[in-house]
């Protein structure tokens, strides 16, 4: 079989099956397979698909049809433009995502200390660091997703500790200038309405915060507030309808809260500012 048969006889499975973007993810497994760019199979569909790699793509597909995340088959996913080494240890860094670096970039190239706060992949600590050259710490509390942020570290060639630790717990009172995290802030009782493959397939501790999303953030600013020097900056992830109990945690204590919105116009990221003279 050639690579174009090929691509059209999955990408139609795989739409049958109900399965988001069927050609993109066909091309994308495909090319996984052969270990090629995706422009490849444009370049030569003419290329009879050899047997094992026939077999390797029939396994891949199968996976995907039975609704694990593309990412974890084929083990990356491109974030800020550099590839990330992803397992069912840690989340799939969403495009999303890279608004909290693009907001913590403002702060963060006059920041000498910096923490990211349940670094999952490294994806904001590897790129925050390669991005301004500075040394970045990456906190989890799961030492497989740690592991995981250890390859990305090595792999791409940041400036980034990882340390295993609730929140901020290792860092002491004043001593940092950037706090950042995309935290977990998905309600419990919204979790039955996740997709599938996010349900299904990504760690539940990534993704989880309490009956109502907000149990980390409540901690999280706490502890930002203890361990940021006075004018030192958090940046959070925001999560849907969550900008309003995330701004009144801010009221006492903070002040030049931001706001960033994402691509479809919600609410995406916050910063504040911790008071030089915090009451
Ligand atoms: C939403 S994921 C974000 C991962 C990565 N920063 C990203 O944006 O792709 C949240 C991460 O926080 C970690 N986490 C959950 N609770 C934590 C805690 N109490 N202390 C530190 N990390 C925690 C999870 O293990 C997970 O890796």
């Amino acid at each position: 079989m050639d690579l174009a048969t090929a691509l059209r006889q999955a990408s139609r499975r795989l739409e049958q099956a109900g399965i988001d973007a069927p050609r993109l993810t066909a091309e994308v497994l495909l090319a996984a397979v052969l270990g090629r760019p995706r422009a490849y199979l444009y370049a030569h569909p003419e290329e009879t698909l050899p047997p094992d790699a026939a077999a390797r793509y029939e396994t891949m597909l199968a996976q995907r049809l039975a609704g694990r995340p593309t990412q974890y088959i084929t083990g990356q996913q491109e974030f800020y433009g550099r590839v990330f080494r992803v397992t069912p240890e840690v989340l799939i860094p969403r495009p999303e995502t890279e608004h909290v670096v693009e907001a913590a970039l403002e702060f963060a190239r006059e920041a000498r200390t910096i923490v990211d706060v349940g670094c999952g992949s490294g994806a904001i600590a590897v790129t925050l660091s390669l991005e301004t050259g500075r040394l970045v710490w990456g906190t989890d509390i799961s030492l497989a997703a740690l592991a995981v942020a250890a390859e990305n570290v090595r792999a791409l060639g940041a400036r980034v500790e990882l340390l295993a630790c609730d929140l901020l717990a290792a860092f002491a009172s004043s001593s940092l200038d950037l706090v950042v995290s995309n935290p977990p802030y998905i309600a419990e009782t919204d979790a039955p309405q996740l997709p599938r493959e996010v349900r299904e397939y990504e760690p539940q501790r990534a993704l989880l915060a309490g009956p109502d999303g907000l149990e980390i953030y409540r901690r999280l600013i706490a502890e930002a507030h203890r361990t940021l020097r006075g004018g030192g900056r958090l940046v959070v992830e925001l999560g849907y309808g969550q900008l309003a109990p995330v701004r009144a945690m801010l009221e006492e204590g903070w002040d030049e809260v931001r706001v960033w919105p994402d691509l479809a116009g919600r609410p995406r990221v916050l910063a504040a500012r911790k008071r030089e003279q915090a009451p």
